[in-house]
């Protein structure tokens, strides 16, 4: 059956590629006639029965029984399937009574569709029966289904962990399913494994016995599952540690790592013993399985995955070494942390009810991330960095807030939760909670943001009237490429605060901006004082003030009586409007400048990464070290003040902003950071004075980019000696950074080499295109030429797109477009289809912003060399 049939017409544009934290799901696939079924389907799974490490062919069989109520009629069944083999029989009755088998005659293996249809030798009677299917598979390697993950053992032997990755379709890969979200089951699930390995699932176990048949293997049976969906099943066999620990709501909480690395769990551990109850609280509702474990699993595609009661994770989105772990890798693991548990509820209890609602679970859970850790680790500042962040992903949930938003909002939650608990739901129904719990038009306001693409730009300008300042605001889609030209521009019902400098962190007025145009008086504001939308920048649109009032907002910038989080939405506003062709580029470099007295690192993080995609676009021309002037001008001032050795009493943020400014001005040749970097890592190699972790990156950043050959050389051998995977990514994100040709190509070879994991070599290469002008046109001539290794590593994976993303996003040459486009239309790559089309949208941009704004960059740079600012 056609998949896009059973969706709604107006849901189906959204189906071709959904894209959350960058993660593409582009192929779903629809098996079965998915009506009528009983409310829960019951798959008794046993597998796999002959799990032998290593491997040999098949690599796992198993049984699966599932009690299905069949309709008169039927003949057959749809299954989906991939690279499983099965033998069915249907009987009927209770399955220690079988009253009749009837085995299944014909086997239909449709590829295309990803099913089996099953036939029957004769018409199949209205009543409940028992589906016996045994099925073999074979482990892969392509981080998809049931697979293989590769590990060392402390003395240097290679072997191999079994593990799932089912999200979104692979569960089918493991064994015979409606693979489907809505169509949710209990399962019960036993796995054969050798004796000696740990295996982990969903539920905690109820019985472990020798296996019969084998005296080397055990049966390992667990507890039945709450009602649940197929993506959300897991299990792992392999070798681990743990820590463990109670949270204070009764949870046994586990932390896997690799032998001999327990500690390194306890970071983790802490994180999730105090977020479990967090939830409870927040949502009202427990969490319901008796167990959580969270697995650092070697070879993993995605960042983490929520498997209800066995959520897997990267090893470095995981595991923290008290010593060598960097302050950024900590709170990407509560962040991750954070955002798996919370899909224990808003997830795994709820379902969305099709792919096309995903957002609401990785919307939602990419948000209350940063209300975890703010609970967790409040000195982290978290809510600022959510906005440079995450900002664009966040959802304006709390629309309208009045006197208890937040209490309505988890009132709301808690609605939500409860009435959908072991169901799905749909976004409406998400809206329709709140708006019970708030009594506020939350549908009519977010039907607006969800329903239609894209977001506005806010356009202002101000008329001084008497005491009250008149402001006339505008409303028009924003585009990347200007504004929305056009008849029918969509609207928005836009909530908007307003500040002033009598009490910059104050909203004084509040309106809901449900027009194309608006008249707003604010009483009692003097001449002299700036006004501001969008105070905290928490509204999900741009802005664009008249030259008056951009220039009456510097000097808060200057003295920063601004708040930080809207200095960081100024700028990084401004900078859109200028890559749209809205204003010039001068403007914002000028408006950099006025952050001479900055201190708050997530401000300058946002800056910092704005000025580097302008580094790349000028990379283009012959003026690139005249922008790396302005970098050094604009970060000398802030490094002085910092130095390179933490100052007592600093914290987390403090050590960021040093690793950030010190990076910025090491990459840019400031020559005294270039010098004591050089310093700082001959004495790390040298074993003299090893670097502290968060000096790490930027001392080998630094280095690599002034170094030679031996430089790298050395790099590599750090990088072969590192124990731990944060460490081999440090090195491996930053060697794209070496400038000579023949180095380049060393490091792109050691990209696809053995040295770095699979879901690894995506950063590598990504790193030698963006990190200088040979190398974005090695790495894409490295993708051109080795496109098939590439692509059946990732098995169109969500992989391939971010390795795309990275190599071609570049380039500002238009023909780039054409050429990039020429390729995949001869080497397709239907699941990255979206991304190949917003290159290309995003290299033609880049060209047309480089036409247009090169010419006075350049003037302006060359001005500000003969007459040197003075601040
Ligand atoms: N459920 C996702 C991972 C996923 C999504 C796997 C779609 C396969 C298909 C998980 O919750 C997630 O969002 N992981 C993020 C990390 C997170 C902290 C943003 C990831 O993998 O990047
Ligand atoms: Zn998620």
């Amino acid at each position: 059956m056609d998949l896009q049939a059973l969706i709604p017409p107006n849901k189906r544009r959204d189906l071709l590629s959904f894209c959350s934290s960058g993660l593409q799901v582009s192929r779903l696939v629809l098996q079965g006639t998915p009506q009528p079924y009983p409310s829960a389907v019951f798959y008794h799974l046993q597998q796999p029965s002959h799990v032998v490490l290593p491997f040999s062919h098949p690599d796992f069989s198993g049984a699966i029984l599932s009690y299905r109520r069949v309709k008169a009629g039927t003949s057959w069944h749809h299954f989906p399937w991939i690279a499983l083999r099965v033998f069915v029989f249907l009987a009927f009755g209770t399955p220690s009574s079988y009253s009749a088998e009837i085995h299944a005659t014909g086997f239909n293996y449709q590829n295309e569709d990803e099913k089996v249809t099953l036939s029957f030798p004769s018409t199949l009677q209205t009543g409940t029966g028992t589906l016996k299917i045994d099925f073999v598979g074979e482990l892969n390697d392509k981080m998809k289904g049931f697979y293989r993950s590769k590990y060392t053992t402390p003395s240097g032997e290679v072997r191999y962990a079994a593990v799932t990755q089912f999200e979104a379709t692979d569960a089918r890969r493991a064994f015979p399913c409606w693979d489907e979200p809505a169509i949710k089951a209990t399962f019960d699930i036993s796995l054969v494994v050798p004796k000696d390995r740990v295996a982990l699932s969903n539920m905690n176990v109820i019985d472990r016995k020798p296996y019969p048949d084998d005296e080397n293997l055990v049966e390992v049976k667990f507890a039945r599952t709450p009602v649940m969906s197929t993506y959300l099943v897991a299990f792992v066999v392999g070798e681990y540690d743990f820590v463990e620990t109670r949270s204070k709501d009764g949870v046994c909480v586990r932390v896997y790592t690799p032998v001999g690395k327990a500690e390194q769990g306890k970071f983790a551990l802490e994180v999730a013993a105090k977020t479990l109850p967090f939830y409870k609280d927040y949502f009202n509702v427990p969490y319901p399985l008796p167990k959580i474990d969270l697995i650092a699993i070697a070879d993993f595609a995605a960042g983490a995955m929520e498997n209800w009661g066995l959520v897997t994770y990267r090893e470095t989105a995981l595991l923290i070494d008290p010593k060598n772990s960097c302050s950024s890798s900590r709170q990407w693991v509560a962040l991750v942390v954070g955002h798996e548990l919370a899909h224990q509820w808003f997830g795994n209890l709820v379902t969305m009810e099709w792919w096309t609602h995903l957002w609401l679970n990785e919307g939602f859970a990419s948000w209350i991330e940063y209300l975890c850790v703010d609970h967790c680790f409040p000195e982290y500042d978290i809510w600022t960095q959510f906005v440079s962040a995450d900002y664009t992903r966040a959802q304006e949930l709390d629309a309208l807030d009045n006197s208890h938003p937040i209490e309505d909002f988890k009132k709301g939650m808690n609605m939500y939760l409860t009435k959908f608990q072991q169901k799905n739901a749909a976004t409406e129904d998400l809206w329709e909670s709140l708006e019970n719990a708030s009594g506020k038009p939350i549908a009519a306001v977010m039907n607006t943001w969800t329903k239609q693409m894209g977001f506005p730009l806010i356009y202002v300008e101000a008329e001084q009237v008497e005491d009250d300042r008149l402001l006339r605001l505008s409303q028009k889609k924003f585009c990347a490429s200007g504004s929305y030209v056009g008849e029918d521009c969509p609207q928005w019902m836009v909530p908007i605060t307003i500040s002033t400098s009598e009490d910059p962190n104050q909203a004084k007025l509040k309106i809901l901006m449900d027009k194309p145009e608006m008249n707003v008086v604010l009483k009692n504001v003097k001449p002299d004082q700036w006004v501001k939308l969008n105070l905290g920048t928490v509204g999900f649109y741009r802005t664009q003030y008249s030259s008056a009032m951009l220039e009456s907002l510097l000097p808060g910038i200057r003295d920063l009586s601004l708040p930080p989080v809207d200095r960081l939405g100024l700028q990084n506003d401004l900078f859109s409007l200028a890559r749209a062709g809205i204003i010039s580029t001068v403007e914002v470099l000028k408006v950099m400048e006025a952050f001479v007295n900055e201190p708050n690192y997530t401000v300058w993080s946002d800056l910092s990464c704005n000025l580097g995609i302008l580094s790349t676009l000028l990379s283009h021309t012959d003026f690139y070290e005249e922008i790396q002037e302005f970098v050094k001008d604009v970060f000398s001032p802030i490094g002085e003040r910092l130095g390179w050795d933490p100052k007592p009493g600093e914290g987390h943020l403090d050590a960021l902003l040093r690793g950030l400014v010190l990076g910025k001005l090491g990459k840019a040749g400031h020559k005294a950071t270039l010098e004591e970097a050089r310093r700082r890592f001959k004495d790390h190699v040298e074993g003299k004075q090893i670097l502290s972790a968060d000096l790490r990156s930027p001392v080998y950043l630094t280095v690599l980019k002034h170094g030679d050959g031996t430089t790298l050389d050395i790099m590599l051998k750090l990088h072969k000696q590192a124990d731990m995977q944060e460490e081999k990514n440090r090195i491996e994100r930053v060697l794209g950074a070496t400038l000579l040709p023949d180095l380049i190509q060393k490091v792109l070879t050691f990209a696809l080499s053995e040295e770095v994991r699979p879901q690894d070599t995506v950063s590598v290469i990504g790193g030698v295109a963006g990190g200088s002008k040979h190398g974005r046109k090695a790495a894409w001539k490295f993708i051109k030429d080795n496109w098939e290794e590439l692509y059946n590593r990732y098995q169109g994976g969500f992989l391939i797109s971010r390795l795309i993303k990275l190599s071609v996003e570049g380039f500002a040459v238009d023909k780039m477009a054409g050429e990039v486009k020429a390729f995949f239309e001869s080497h397709p790559a239907p699941s990255a289809e979206r991304t190949i089309q917003q290159c290309c949208e995003n290299i033609l941009l880049n060209a047309a912003w480089l036409k247009r704004d090169a010419e006075s960059i350049h003037q302006y740079l060359l001005q500000r060399k003969a007459s040197p600012p003075t601040v």
